[in-house]
C-alpha cells in the first residue's frame, strides 16, 4: 500500500502502517537522511524479510531506529562516558553510534556481533512510525543491495515496489546522505562511514575523534575493520564510472572534455552547475548536481544523479568530485565507492 504523507501524517493511516510494523510486516518510510525498510527489530522473522527484498548479505548488520532516549537501555548496555557524551550530543540526527548489544536485540540484527547500532532520526514521520509501533526499528537504506540509497520515492518504487507491505512517502529526503557511523575505540570517537555529522564537529564535542579504514580507499579482503558495510559494494551504476577532482577549474574541464572526446560523447556527466555550460556534452546527458559552492545541495542530488545516469546508460560516467573537506568527505566517500576507486586528482 502507498501513503502519500508529504503535506501531513493521516492518523488513521499511521494506524495501519504501525500494526503492519507491530505484526512482523515491512514498511519503507521517511528519515532525514535516505528512506529505510523497517522492522520490528525484536522479531527475528520480520527482520529477515529486510534481507530478502535488499537482497542484502547476512554478514552486514542493521541500524536499530528508536524514537526515545529511554529506549537505548533496552537494546544497549555498558555506555560510557564518551559515547554518553555523543548520545547527548548528536542524537536526534543523522548520527549512529555502535554500542554493545543486550540479549534482546536477535542476532540477525546485528549480524552476529557483540554491538549494535542504534540511531534517532529527526524527522516526524520516522518518529511518528517508531513511536506508535511501541518498538523499536530496525532498518537499512531502501534500495536493492549494492545499488544507491533511496532519497525519493520514485526511485524506491521501481526497485523495491511489491517487495514491502506499505511504503510512506514524506517527499525528499533532507540530507540525502546516509548517517555518520561512530564507534568509540578507546574512548576516541571513530567514523566509520562519513555523514552529515563531520569529524570536526565531533572533535569540537569531545575533543578528538579518527576515521576508520576505507573511507577513501577500497580495504583488502584480509584487513581488520571495524564496520562490514565498507566491504560490500555500494552505490554502483552498471555502467563504468570515472571520478575526477582538481583544484585548478582549467585542468578539470580540460580533462573532462578530452575524456568525453575519447568517448565520442557517449558519456554521462554528473557536474556542477557553474560548469554545464563548459562541458561539451549533450545537454540531456549532464546531469547537474548543483552549485559547486554547495555542498548541502550536492549531497542531496548524488544518489538520484547515479540512477539517472544509469538509465541513459553510454560507456562512462563521468563524475566531479569535492574537496575532501567537512561534509566533502561524505560526498567523496560515495563518490569513490561508486566509480569504485577509479579516481584521478589533477
Ligand atoms: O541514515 C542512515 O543511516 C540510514 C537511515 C535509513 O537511517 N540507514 C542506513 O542503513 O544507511 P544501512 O544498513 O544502509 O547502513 C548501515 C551501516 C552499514 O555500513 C553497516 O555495516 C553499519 O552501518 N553497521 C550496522 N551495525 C553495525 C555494527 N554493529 N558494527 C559496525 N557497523 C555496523
Ligand atoms: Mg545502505
Amino acid at each position: 500500500m502507498y501513503y502519500n504523507w508529504k503535506e501531513t501524517t493521516n492518523t488513521e493511516e499511521l494506524k495501519i502502517v504501525c500494526n503492519l510494523i507491530k505484526n512482523g510486516e515491512i514498511v519503507i518510510f521517511p528519515t532525514e537522511t535516505v528512506y529505510g525498510i523497517g522492522a520490528n527489530a525484536f522479531d527475528k522473522k520480520a527482520v529477515g524479510k529486510i534481507f530478502m527484498a535488499k537482497g542484502r548479505p547476512s554478514d552486514n548488520p542493521l541500524i536499530v531506529h528508536i524514537a526515545d532516549k529511554r529506549m537505548i537501555a533496552e537494546i544497549a548496555k555498558e555506555i560510557t562516558e564518551v559515547e554518553q557524551k555523543l548520545i547527548d550530543h548528536f542524537m536526534p540526527g543523522p548520527f549512529t553510534l555502535i554500542l554493545k548489544k543486550t540479549d534482546k536485540i536477535p542476532n540477525i540484527v546485528s549480524a552476529g556481533l557483540e554491538t549494535v547500532a542504534i540511531r534517532m532520526p529527526d524527522n516526524v514521520i520516522a518518529r511518528g512510525i517508531i513511536t506508535f509501533s511501541g518498538v523499536p526499528i530496525a532498518a537499512p537504506s531502501a534500495n536493492i543491495s549494492g545499488k544507491p540509497s533511496g532519497t525519493n520515492l520514485n526511485d524506491i518504487r521501481k526497485e523495491l515496489e511489491g517487495k514491502v507491505s506499505a511504503v510512506v512517502d514524506g517527499g525528499e529526503t533532507e540530507i540525502g546522505l546516509e548517517s555518520t557511523v561512530v564507534k568509540v575505540i578507546d574512548e576516541v570517537p571513530c567514523i566509520l562511514r562519513p555523514g552529515k555529522v563531520t569529524l570536526e564537529e565531533i572533535k569540537k564535542v569531545i575533543g578528538q575523534a579518527d576515521f576508520g579504514n576505507g573511507i577513501f580507499t577500497p580495504v583488502d579482503e584480509d584487513e581488520e575493520i571495524e564496520t562490514p558495510g565498507v566491504k560490500h559494494k555500494h552505490y554502483a551504476p552498471n555502467v563504468a564510472a570515472k571520478l575526477i577532482y582538481s583544484e585548478n577549474e582549467d585542468d578539470l574541464l580540460f580533462e573532462i572534455n578530452q575524456e568525453i572526446k575519447a568517448c565520442r560523447g557517449d558519456v554521462v556527466v554528473l557536474g556542477f552547475d557553474e560548469h554545464k555550460e563548459k562541458i561539451v556534452v549533450a545537454e540531456h546527458r549532464f546531469i547537474n548536481l548543483g552549485s559547486k559552492h554547495n555542498l548541502e545541495e550536492i549531497a542531496k542530488n548524488i544518489f538520484s544523479a547515479l540512477r539517472k545516469s544509469d538509465e541513459l546508460g553510454g560507456k562512462l560516467i563521468l563524475i566531479e568530485g569535492v574537496k575532501k573537506e567537512g561534509l566533502g568527505v561524505a560526498i567523496m566517500n560515495r563518490l569513490l565507492r561508486s566509480c569504485s576507486y577509479n579516481y584521478v586528482e589533477l
